[in-house]
């Protein structure tokens, strides 16, 4: 067996499975979950016919590169989204969702007969740690500071962890906080990454769920603003996912710095990563398509409108920049919070140290919880009338 398999953390639900072992729901509440982060707004349908459509699909093996089609209506969507001119035969390509790009993007960049660290923000989307140790790389973790909007504060990365740095994972808009990464901290990066050397993977899957009137800044577009027109180092991992509904028909793209992606092409024919036909069909329906997004996007918007002015009179919470989740102090123990809200009001989040590692002494995820709200806006409002009900009765208990 590949030791470093034995490496691998438990994966968030599989401690939230421990967590919750011999805990008795409240029999008085249906359950609520706002623990997955698993999008639950219906699949449009024109998506879902474009695949039916294509089923003669099924009868090709198709190439890695997927189909010049796909490429462009990839780049076609860089452009109208970011107004970015990008080479589709170049500069971008299909992967089957961007966790197994995420994963796979690691195995690739990282050598790992020299000592390589790789720094991930912290707390973190668990894929980057685990791709980073069966890279045979050591992962340092970055925390978030909440007094700057959860910003990754990259100065606490010491300059002799730097010098061992291959990759970067950036996440914006971030999972768990939720918070975009401004055009400032991305200059930092890439003088850093212009002085180290390193690989930038920059993770924007929650890209077209967000609450201001500006769309969150892109890494590539970020670079192209600072004039690195090549996106030299830079690689952005974008899905379709949550934003068409679609997170079962696995499709995303990556798109940046063309030489790494020539390598990244190389690896995924050997490891067997093309998209089915089927599934090509539909997504280039769904990158050609806005409409939807508008929609899903207004549906998120109200949804939060209603739900987190009520989780803010108990909870320190307040409206992230992007995503579907909400980012929320508590008092005391995130986990204990977690397990008497399932036994009193059967409703599930995520403690927030599960999603953060400790270093440096402490965990930046603790005393925080992570709510997804993915369910329609009436069970999330359900969801947060018993969690005020909850956090008052905790309170006057002594
Ligand atoms: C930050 C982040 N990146 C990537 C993914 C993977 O999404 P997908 O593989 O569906 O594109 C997720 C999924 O939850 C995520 O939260």
């Amino acid at each position: 067996m590949n030791p470093l398999l034995a490496k691998l953390q438990p994966y968030p639900f599989e401690r939230l499975r421990a967590l919750f072992a011999g805990v008795t729901p409240s029999n008085a509440h249906r359950p609520i979950s706002l623990g997955i982060g698993e999008p639950r707004h219906p699949t449009p349908a024109f998506i879902q016919s474009s695949m039916m459509e294509s089923l003669a699909g099924l009868s090709v093996y198709p190439a890695t590169g997927g189909e010049p089609r796909l490429r462009e209506a990839c780049a076609g969507w860089l452009q109208r989204r970011y107004g970015l001119t990008l080479d589709a035969a170049t500069q971008v390509l299909p992967v089957n969702g961007s966790r197994e790009a995420l994963f796979a993007f690691a195995q690739t960049v990282i050598d790992s007969t020299r000592d390589a660290v790789v720094v991930c923000p912290n707390p973190f989307y668990q894929i980057y740690e685990g791709a980073a140790l069966l890279a045979g790389a050591t992962p340092w973790y970055a925390p978030s500071d909440p007094a700057r909007n959860f910003a990754v504060d990259w100065d606490r990365v010491p300059p002799e962890v730097w010098a061992r740095t291959q990759l970067v994972f950036v996440c914006s808009p971030g999972n768990p906080t939720g918070a975009v990464m401004p055009l400032d901290e991305w200059k930092k990066i890439f003088a850093l990454s212009d002085r180290y050397g390193f690989t930038i993977a920059s993770d924007e899957c929650y890209s077209e769920i967000y609450f201001r009137d500006e769309p969150p800044l892109g890494g590539l577009e970020a670079s192209a603003r600072l004039g690195r027109t090549d996106f030299k180092r830079l690689v952005a991992f974008t899905s379709l996912s949550k934003r068409s509904n679609v997170p079962g028909l696995r499709s995303g793209f990556v798109a940046g710095d063309a030489s790494i992606l020539k390598q990244f092409l190389l690896y995924r024919t050997y490891h067997g990563s093309a998209m089915s036909p089927v599934v090509q069909a539909a997504s280039i329906a769904a990158w050609n398509d806005e409409a939807h997004v508008v929609d899903n996007r207004a549906m998120y918007r109200q949804k939060f409108a209603q739900v987190t002015p009520l989780l803010s009179q108990v909870l320190d919470v307040r409206l992230p920049d992007a995503s579907f989740y909400l980012w929320a102090g508590v008092q005391g123990s995130d986990e204990s919070f977690a397990r008497d809200l399932l036994a009193q009001y059967n409703v599930t989040v995520l403690p927030g140290s599960y999603l953060a590692r400790e270093s440096q002494g402490h965990n930046p995820g603790a005393g925080r919880i992570r709510m997804a709200l993915v369910a329609d806006t009436a069970e999330c409002l359900e969801a947060a009338h018993r969690i005020v009900q909850f956090v008052q009765s905790r309170k006057s208990t002594p």
